[in-house]
């Protein structure tokens, strides 16, 4: 396993080496983090999308983006060991260190090992319920458990996949969905328990913060059984670890055809009646946030009115315009594309040339012509 972390000197010295890139570097805590991040979420389970994966990669990271976002079950664990197989090379060609990346999984959902087993309901009860992993109960919609025990166990796995001792931001994935099904004071219980679990991780030194990475659950109004309140979170982590708690980093869809986290007021923050967006929420907590399905799963790539154009201007293409979008949000820290081809990563990073739209220019896309 390579030793090491992401540190504020070694993201700092990343950063300066792309000076050609004007305000594509932002503060994430003490970290220098990359506007644009690699998304490992998509694709074939097979070794040509494996090797698609390892060569984007080390594109990505030669260019300008020191985040990578993965999770145990994308492409059931061969996104983080093509990742991992990545990093490695880099670091042993000398052209990074391990402590200027910012490397993101996920625990929360079953997975299968490498491809689709040829009995899953027989794999399953080998390798969930026979090993102890998980138990009656413990299973929500079929495919998602947030144990402590199972947490503990898939993020062994993610860090053996990666093949890196600290994974430096680590997310319980999709936790929202557990609410409906459990209710919410049970729900609650599950996050304190995870939290604790989380904090001790850190403390090992097996993660450096952690999250929640979420699909619905802060683009929802409050009284939606699976919205989550990030005041609430906050203070669940508080009241677990202090003050100095390591709940720090939220993930959510967001892009020009899912704009809620900076159109939708549906956070309260320190019991004021007024309601916030997510991301004045999060940047009144000290949360930092990374915008997952940038481009809506490939489907904002052309076509785009051309509004859009004119608002992020300088860009060639739809794609690029879409990413721009969104790292000119404020409050928004990370971009996430998932991008495992060549030509797809050459394309996002030409965004990065172009410093991030002026607040007027961006809101030309919520004022009526
Ligand atoms: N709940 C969660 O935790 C959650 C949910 C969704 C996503 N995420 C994270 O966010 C990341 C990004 O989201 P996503 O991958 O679902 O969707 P996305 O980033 O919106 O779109 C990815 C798709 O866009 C294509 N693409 C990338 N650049 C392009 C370009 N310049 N022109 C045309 N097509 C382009 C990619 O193709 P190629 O791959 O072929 O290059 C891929 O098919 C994920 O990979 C994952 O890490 C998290």
């Amino acid at each position: 396993m390579i030793k090491g972390k992401a540190t504020p000197a070694a993201t700092a010295s990343y950063a300066g080496r792309f000076m050609g890139l004007p305000g594509n570097f932002r503060k994430m805590g003490e970290l220098a983090a990359s506007s644009l991040g690699m998304g490992t979420y998509l694709g074939e389970m097979d070794r040509e999308t494996d090797e698609m994966y390892r060569k984007a990669a080390k594109l990505a990271i030669g260019g300008g983006v020191n985040v990578i976002d993965s999770a145990v079950n994308y492409r059931f664990q061969r996104s983080e060991r093509s990742i991992g197989a990545a990093i490695k090379e880099l670091i042993d060609a000398g052209s990074v260190k391990r402590e200027e990346l910012i490397v993101a999984s996920k625990g929360g959902y079953i997975t299968f090992d490498g491809e689709m087993p040829a009995n899953p309901r027989e794999y399953f009860e080998r390798a969930f319920v026979q090993t102890g992993l998980i138990g009656p109960g413990d299973l929500v919609d079929n495919s998602h458990c947030m144990t402590p025990r199972y947490l503990a166990a898939m993020l062994e796995q993610s860090r053996a996949n990666l093949a890196l001792e600290t994974i430096d931001v680590y997310f319980l994935h999709n936790p929202e969905s557990q609410a409906a099904a459990v209710g919410r004071t049970e729900f609650m219980r599950r996050m304190g328990l995870a939290f604790e679990l989380l904090e001790g991780k850190v403390r090992e030194g097996a993660i450096g913060v952690y999250g929640t990475a979420t699909w619905n659950g802060y683009r929802v109004r409050p009284n939606s059984t699976d919205y989550l309140s990030l005041q609430e979170l906050v203070d669940l982590a508080a009241s677990i670890a202090g003050p100095n708690h390591h709940f720090k980093v939220i993930q959510l869809p967001y892009s020009l055809a899912m704009p809620e986290a900076f159109t939708l007021q549906n956070q309260s923050v320190r019991g004021e009646q007024q309601m916030l967006s997510v991301l004045e929420a999060a940047r009144a907590l000290r949360v930092a946030v990374w915008a997952s399905a940038s481009l809506l799963q490939g489907r904002l790539t052309a076509r785009l009115p051309t509004v859009v154009a004119d608002a992020m201007e300088g860009l060639r293409t739809d794609a690029q315009r879409s990413i721009q979008f969104v790292r000119s949000t404020p409050g928004v820290n990370v971009a996430l594309v998932g991008m495992k081809s060549a030509a797809h990563v050459a394309e996002n990073l030409e965004t990065l040339k172009r410093p991030p739209a002026p607040f007027e220019s961006f809101m030309k896309l919520f004022t009526k012509a």
